[in-house]
C-alpha cells in the first residue's frame, strides 16, 4: 500500500473538528478507497484545552497555522480558519508555496485571493481544492470545473447560503419573526461567526463569485457584485408573495447579458412551482444553464459541520488518490493566468419583472397616480391589487403591482417618482422576479 496522506488540519471549529471525526470514523472505508491511510499529522487551533468531542491527542500541536503549513510533517494543508486575510491568507501561500496541497472551505479567501493563489498552485503543480466554500455539501465545483466541459453557460444562480434559506422558510412556514430565527439557525451552527455576512448577503456574494468564475473564465470579481440581503423582508412580502403564486429565496446570480456580466444577490420571487422554491431551510441549490447540457440543478445540505466535512473529506480523498507526475485539473477550470478580465453589466440595465409594494394613504387618485408612474416609464403591470395595510392603519391601503419584464433603471425612476408624488406612508419595497422553472 502507499505511504499514508498526511493531513495538517488549521481551525478546529465545528466544521474541523467534524473533518477529524469523518476522517477517524471513516478511516477504514477511505483507505479502501484511496488506496492509502488519511492520518491527521498536525492540528492547530486557538485553545490547545478546550474538548472538541474528539481525539487529537495523536497529532502534533502548533501554536501558529503558518508554521503548521509550511511543516514537513504534512502533505496537505486544511485551511479552517476563516477570514479573507490574515492566518487564513498567509498560512494558505506558505504552504502552497512549499509545494503541499491545500484544501480550504474559505470562500471569503477565494472571492479576494482566489487567482493569486491558483497561480501559486498552478506554478508548483499542487492542488488548490475548495468544494466545501460554496454550497456545502454539494459537489458543484467538481462539476463546474470537470464535468462540462465544451458547455457554454449563459446563467448559474442559486440558493448559497442556508442560513438565509433557513430563516425565510421559518417566516413562511410558521410565521416566527427574522430574529428569532437567525438566532435558531445560529444556535444549530449554520451562521457566520458574524451572521450580518450571512443575512446581508457576503457569503452568498463570495460564493457567487467563485461559481462565476468558473461558469464564464473570468477573474474573480466579488467586488462588482450588486448586494441586498434579507433583513428587510417582512412577513407582508412573504404574504403578498404568497398570495400571487410566489416565494422569496434569497439568490445569486450571474448571467450573461450583452452589456457584460451580471453578479447579483438580492431577495428574489420565484415562481412557487418552480424546483427551486421547493427548496426549504439549510439546503442549498445550484442552477446552470448551458448550451449544450440545459438546465441543471443540484440540491443539498449546504451548510453545518458534517455538510461542510463531507465535501472537505471528498477534497482529501482526491489528492489522497491523485498520483505525482499527472496534471492537475486547473483550479478554476482553465489555467488561472488565462482567466479573462471581468465585464461588468450595469445593474441599472438588468432586465426582469418587478414586485412593488407600496404603503399608501388612502385618498382619491392614488393608484391613478401610481399607475401614471408607471405608464411615464414604460412599465407594463401584470397585476395591480390593492389590500387593506392592516388593523392599525385605517388611512392606509397597500398597492402590489407585479410588472412585466422591465429594467431597473425604469423601476428606480417610478418608485422615486411615486415617492415625490407625496402619495407613500412607509418605505417602498422592490423585490425581483426571477426566471426559473
Ligand atoms: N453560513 C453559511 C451558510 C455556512 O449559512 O450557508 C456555509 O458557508
Amino acid at each position: 500500500m502507499a505511504e499514508a496522506l498526511r493531513v495538517g488540519i488549521a481551525g478546529l471549529g465545528t466544521v474541523g473538528a467534524s473533518v477529524v471525526r469523518v476522517l477517524s470514523e471513516k478511516s477504514a472505508e477511505l483507505t479502501r478507497q484511496c488506496g492509502r491511510e488519511l492520518v491527521v499529522t498536525a492540528v492547530s487551533a486557538r485553545d490547545r484545552a478546550r474538548d472538541r468531542g474528539v481525539d487529537i491527542s495523536r497529532s502534533r500541536w502548533f501554536d501558529d497555522p503558518i508554521e503548521l503549513a509550511g511543516s514537513a510533517d504534512i502533505d496537505v494543508f486544511v485551511e479552517l480558519l476563516g477570514g479573507e486575510d490574515g492566518a487564513a491568507h498567509e498560512s494558505v501561500k506558505a504552504a502552497l508555496e512549499a509545494g503541499r496541497h491545500v484544501v480550504t472551505a474559505n470562500k471569503a479567501l477565494l472571492a479576494k485571493h482566489g487567482v493569486a493563489l491558483a497561480e501559486i498552485a498552478e506554478e508548483k503543480g499542487v492542488l488548490l481544492n475548495y468544494e466545501a466554500a460554496v454550497a456545502g455539501g454539494i459537489p458543484v465545483i467538481k462539476t463546474m470545473r470537470e464535468a462540462m466541459a465544451g458547455n457554454s453557460v449563459t446563467r448559474v444562480f442559486g440558493i448559497l447560503n442556508g442560513t438565509c434559506n433557513y430563516i425565510l422558510t421559518r417566516m413562511e412556514a410558521e410565521g416566527l419573526s427574522f430574529d428569532a430565527c437567525l438566532r435558531e439557525a445560529q444556535r444549530l451552527g449554520y451562521a457566520e461567526a458574524d451572521p450580518t455576512f450571512d443575512i446581508e448577503g457576503h457569503d452568498t456574494a463570495h460564493k457567487l463569485s467563485i461559481l462565476t468564475s468558473l461558469a464564464f473564465g473570468n477573474r474573480i470579481a466579488a467586488d462588482s457584485i450588486y448586494m441586498e440581503g434579507i433583513s428587510n423582508i417582512s412577513q407582508a412580502d412573504i404574504r403578498a408573495a404568497g398570495e400571487l403564486g410566489y416565494r422569496i429565496k434569497l439568490l445569486g446570480v450571474a448571467q450573461k447579458t450583452e452589456s457584460g456580466i451580471e453578479q447579483r444577490v438580492h431577495p428574489t420571487m420565484v415562481p412557487t412551482s418552480s424546483v427551486i422554491a421547493q427548496v426549504h431551510g439549510v439546503t442549498n441549490a445550484v442552477a446552470i444553464e448551458t448550451d449544450i447540457l440545459g438546465e441543471l440543478l443540484l440540491s443539498g445540505p449546504g451548510a453545518g459541520g458534517n455538510a461542510t466535512a463531507s465535501a472537505v473529506v471528498g477534497d482529501i480523498a482526491d489528492i489522497a488518490k491523485s498520483r505525482p507526475g499527472f496534471q492537475h485539473a486547473p483550479v478554476f477550470g482553465r489555467p488561472a493566468r488565462e482567466l479573462r478580465p471581468y465585464k461588468k453589466a450595469q445593474m441599472r440595465s438588468h432586465a426582469g419583472g418587478y414586485f412593488i409594494r407600496l404603503t399608501v394613504h388612502d385618498r382619491i387618485g392614488v393608484f391613478a397616480a401610481i399607475a401614471r408612474r408607471m405608464a411615464d416609464n414604460e412599465i407594463s403591470l401584470e397585476s395591480i391589487v390593492q389590500h387593506a395595510a392592516g388593523p392599525d392603519a385605517a388611512d392606509q391601503k397597500t398597492v402590489i403591482l407585479v410588472t412585466h419584464e422591465t429594467t431597473e433603471a425604469a423601476v428606480r425612476k417610478a418608485v422615486e417618482g411615486v415617492t415625490q408624488d407625496g402619495h407613500l406612508s412607509d418605505k417602498p419595497q422592490v423585490i425581483r422576479i426571477e426566471r426559473a422553472e
